[in-house]
């Protein structure tokens, strides 16, 4: 089982905990070396937009998981999963749950309250990047960043989530697939919603779940069963 959390580079201000991180995976730092910072200048969302949290409020973390194996082809819903997990611990028994929105945002009550973004270079390394919105208030959040956004609340602190969460990947990242597989069913946001997508193709259809691959199964108007990878589409709630 991967340890995460040692060695930890924390940084002041950096670009990208997640460039930062690549660095050291090209360096040959070992699987379980973590990256932080307390502020971004360019911090790197999905499909090229931009990662935002006032300095301070947010837990910029990125992991370094090496050698990329079979174990791991799950890797983008057991990460969403740890991410849940480690927000529900630190945001206490009186906090609702999390759910995915497919393929990997963490929401509360339909907000997003942390966003993951995977870089890797198979077989050989991936950098697990996770923002997690720890203690933000509604008005401090950037303009430019999506709403709806939400944050874990004021009493809980960005050490807490970023132990919480080497905890949990430790638990997630190489459990058994049937395991993941249930536990993301479990906290499938999509299931039953309506959804377009872009990509190579572009439609429109009703989310049914995920496949054993992890791909997004939708049902479109016709009757057609359709299986989206996460890496071809990006994707809008239409409902
Ligand atoms: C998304 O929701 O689009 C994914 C956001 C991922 C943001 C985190 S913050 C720490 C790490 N470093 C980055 O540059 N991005 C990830």
């Amino acid at each position: 089982m991967t340890r995460f959390g040692a060695p930890h580079l924390h940084l002041q201000r950096t670009d990208s905990t997640n460039e930062r991180a690549r660095e050291l995976a090209l360096a040959g730092a070992p699987s379980g070396a973590i990256v932080t910072a307390a502020e971004q200048t360019a911090g790197r969302g999905r499909a090229g937009r931009v990662w935002s949290a006032p300095p301070g409020g947010g837990l910029l973390f990125s992991a370094l998981l090496r050698p990329l194996e079979l174990a791991h082809r799950l890797l983008p819903l057991a990460v969403p999963l740890a991410v849940c997990e480690a927000v529900e611990s630190v945001g206490g028994a009186a906090s609702p749950g999390c759910l995915v929105k497919w393929p990997n945002d963490v929401w509360i009550e339909g907000r997003k309250v942390a966003g993951v973004l995977i870089e890797a270079r198979p077989p050989e390394w991936a950098v697990i990047g996770v923002g997690v919105n720890v203690a933000i208030a509604d008005d401090e959040f950037p303009p430019d960043l999506r709403w709806p956004a939400t944050s874990i609340g004021a009493e809980a602190t960005v050490g807490a989530a970023r132990e919480a969460l080497c905890r949990e990947l430790g638990r997630w990242v190489e459990a058994a697939e049937a395991d993941v597989l249930a536990a993301f069913r479990e906290r499938d946001a999509l299931a039953g919603r309506e959804v377009g997508w872009e990509g190579a193709e572009r439609g429109a259809g009703r989310a049914t779940g995920v496949d054993e691959r992890g791909n997004l199964v939708v049902e479109t108007q016709d009757g057609e069963e359709l299986h989206l990878g996460s890496g071809e589409v990006s994707l809008r709630l239409d409902d």
